[in-house]
């Protein structure tokens, strides 16, 4: 079963194509990750699904069900964890959980049951009387995506969702989201973040520029685009240049990261390894990270409003 279809949708924002023809389709239970640079579109993609704003051109699905045409029933299935939070923060823990309640059409006391149910499994029950304002950025975090399943939906949009957490509670973030993909929730998220994009998503779309630049599970996307093997060159001081010149030579992807050349192979060679001495080679298995290392050595990168 198809939870969310796109079919070549757009947004301008007058003369800008902000999303340009994008088609995707996520099943039922799956995450699906929209990956890209700031000012890809991956934002007015899910603000579109969500409602929040028009749609320029082409059509989106929720289960099923036509978003331009049947508003209210797709919001009823829907969660949305925005970029901003949009938090009350005068209002407790506990009241901005109720007050979203209602919103999605629960009674008090069902939202009061929800309430008590969301506060356990985000281990938040402690700090129900809490204002908002009071929590740390990540309680805060967390809180978001304890509203967003207020009215247990179908599909739940999460928009950057460990977006400045600390490494402890992106984890908690992380086997939070787990459990709802074991109660078939369908997620769709976008991150910057690539092991978290390697953790959470079944599937991703690499977004530039309002298109979608490829798809596939992290693995496929890998050896697409960075080949099996990665190496990290430390040079010293002297040997920079030459390295340099030998990479451009053996025609490999690289970046030059702080120190570090970061090498992919590209279409599944790895890469190999130059003949210079007094240098540090690390090889290592490739990741996400280097698919956008390769990537922007073919163009991709910051899109230009
Ligand atoms: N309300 C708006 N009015 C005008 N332009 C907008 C508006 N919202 C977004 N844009 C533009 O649309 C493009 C896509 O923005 P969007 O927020 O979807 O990107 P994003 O992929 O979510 O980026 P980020 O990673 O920074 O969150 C950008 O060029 C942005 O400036
Ligand atoms: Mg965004």
């Amino acid at each position: 079963m198809i939870a969310i279809e796109a079919r070549s949708v757009v947004k301008t924002f007058g003369a800008l194509r902000a999303v340009d023809g994008v088609s995707f389709k996520v099943e039922r239970g799956e995450t699906y990750g929209l990956l890209g640079p700031n000012g890809a579109g991956k934002t007015s993609i899910m603000r579109m699904l969500a409602g929040l704003s028009p749609i320029s051109g082409g059509e989106l699905f929720l289960s099923g069900l036509n978003v331009a045409e049947h508003s209210r029933a797709v919001r009823a299935r829907l969660g949305v964890v925005t970029q901003a939070d949009g938090l009350d923060g005068e209002l407790s823990v506990r009241q901005n959980l109720e007050v979203f309640g209602f919103l999605v059409g629960l009674s008090r006391r069902q939202a009061r049951i929800r309430a008590d149910e969301v506060l356990g499994f985000f281990r938040l029950g402690d700090r129900a009387s809490s204002e908002v304002d009071e929590l740390s950025g990540g309680m805060r975090r967390r809180l978001a995506i304890a509203r967003a399943l207020m009215g247990e939906p179908e599909v739940i949009i999460l928009d950057e969702p460990s977006t400045g957490l600390d490494p402890e509670s992106r984890i908690r973030v992380w086997e939070e989201l787990a459990e709802l993909k074991r109660a078939d929730v369908t997620l769709l998220m976008s991150t910057h973040y690539m092991d978290e994009a390697e953790t959470l998503c079944d599937r991703i779309a690499i977004m530039h520029s309002g298109r979608i630049l490829d798809e596939g599970t992290p693995p496929e996307l890998v050896s697409r685009h960075a080949g099996s093997a990665a190496m990290d060159i430390r040079p010293n001081g002297s040997s920079r240049e030459s390295i340099r010149r030998q990479l451009d030579a053996s025609g490999l992807n690289y970046r030059e990261v702080g120190a570090l050349f970061r090498v992919t192979g590209g279409h599944g060679a790895p890469p190999a390894l130059p003949t210079i001495d007094g240098i540090q080679v690390t090889e290592r298995a490739a990741n996400l990270e280097d698919v956008f290392l390769a990537l922007a050595g073919r163009g991709l990168q910051e899109d230009q409003a």
